[in-house]
């Protein structure tokens, strides 16, 4: 009798000394994680990757598995190991990184897609990302436009925004190798004033893209996007037009869709920081009718081979885009999404006539700025 008793008694003490140690379990499981995000340095990163990929294989296995899949990568696009020979501005770093990913480190981009929204952006970092020597991030980070006040060593290391926020830490930059391009793409960037400079702090030598198309398309695109998100707003006209009277319709360049398009405008803002050479223009037009050409000059500019070819394109009749035959990390050929490439809102062809009359004093002086024609 006395010993069930002192048993009643012990089991809720157990029960509540094992709550305690799996608290206590989760609390240092949750410290591990908060602190491994934020105290990321070069030597962390190293340290932590050895330490998890030496768990998982020996080094000579690792290296032999990696080695597999860069191959794998490359034999899928039909190109030979030869061609990856050379990476940007060291001649040989691409064959020498082989096998060297636990050197990789998270660093801040070289390369930024700054522009413009509805230009083409997310399909020109999708053709990107199969370049073995540009590691991309995928998601908008929106720092130096929102985030600025988180710090660059954020930037580099945390991401804290969208729905992941209250759950978990998340790593912003990829890691990459020596040799290899960080990129990253928010179009905001373009028509924000204070981008240019930040990112100048951040890096004089940072190499800037821009993507342009028609600013007419461009604002129907934006307004397509709007309208889907948001229906019932007012019609394009009522929203492009001010003080209407049918003969002195005045363009509203308050309007988001209206004064992204003036490029030249800002243009001018990024001028005053970098030179015109350290910015490639993308025709995003070009990008859907000969997406190989314009990927082409990107990587040239990026100082990269040209690994990516019309060999990775077909055109897919249905959605009417040219799509990825084996994106990055699938073999199945792949098109963007419902969002990307969508049919447009019907606008009166008089207004989309004014529109481009508008523009054009713009289109022209950005064409002299840039010294190219875009034929808008
Ligand atoms: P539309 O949906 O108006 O056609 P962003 O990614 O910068 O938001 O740009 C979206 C635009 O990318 C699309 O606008 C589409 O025209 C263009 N685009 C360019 N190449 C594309 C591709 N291969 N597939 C889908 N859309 C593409």
């Amino acid at each position: 009798m006395a010993g069930s008793h002192h048993l009643q008694q012990e089991v809720p003490r157990l029960q509540q000394k094992l709550f305690f140690v799996f608290i206590f379990a989760v609390v240092c499981a949750s410290l591990y994680f908060f602190l491994s995000g934020f105290c990321d340095s070069s030597l962390m990163d190293t340290a932590k990757y050895l330490r998890q990929t030496s768990k998982l294989l020996p080094l000579t296995q690792l290296f032999q598995r990696k080695n597999a899949t860069v191959e794998k990568t490359v034999t899928d696009f039909g190109l030979s190991t030869s061609s990856l020979i050379r990476s940007p501005g060291v001649p040989g770093a691409h064959i020498d990184n082989v096998g060297k990913d636990w050197a990789a480190t998270r660093r801040l981009p070289q390369a930024i897609i700054i522009g413009v929204k509805k230009g083409g952006t997310r399909a020109l970092l999708e053709f990107l990302r199969l370049h073995p020597d540009i590691r991309a991030l995928g998601s908008e980070p929106h720092f130096f436009d929102r985030h600025y006040s988180r710090g660059l060593n954020w930037y580099r290391t945390v991401n804290l925004s969208g729905r992941t926020a209250l759950l978990m830490l998340r790593s912003m930059m990829p890691r990459a190798l020596e040799g290899q391009v960080v990129l990253e793409k928010t179009p905001r960037y373009f028509v924000t004033a204070e981008s240019p400079g930040r990112i100048h702090t951040m890096s004089k030598e940072v190499k800037l893209i821009v993507v342009v198309r028609d600013p007419v398309t461009r604002a129907i695109s934006d307004y397509t996007q709007i309208v889907s998100k948001t229906p019932g707003v007012p019609t394009f006209e009522t929203l492009t037009f001010r003080n209407g009277t049918e003969s002195e319709l005045e363009v509203d360049t308050l309007w988001s869709p209206i004064s992204i398009g003036l490029y030249a405008l800002h243009l001018e803002r990024w001028l005053a920081y970098f030179p015109l050479e350290q910015i490639h223009f993308v025709h995003g037009e070009r990008l859907v009718s000969d997406p190989a050409g314009e990927v082409g000059r990107v990587q040239e500019f990026l100082g990269l081979q040209k690994i990516i070819t019309d060999k990775h394109f077909y055109f897919n009749k249905t959605k009417g885009f040219p799509c990825l035959k084996k994106p990055e990390g699938s073999s199945k050929p792949h098109c963007l999404g419902q969002t990307k490439g969508r049919p447009h809102a019907n606008i009166h062809p008089q207004v989309i006539h004014r529109l481009h009359q508008f523009y054009q004093p713009h289109n022209l002086r950005f064409y002299q700025m840039t010294g190219q024609d875009f034929g808008w």
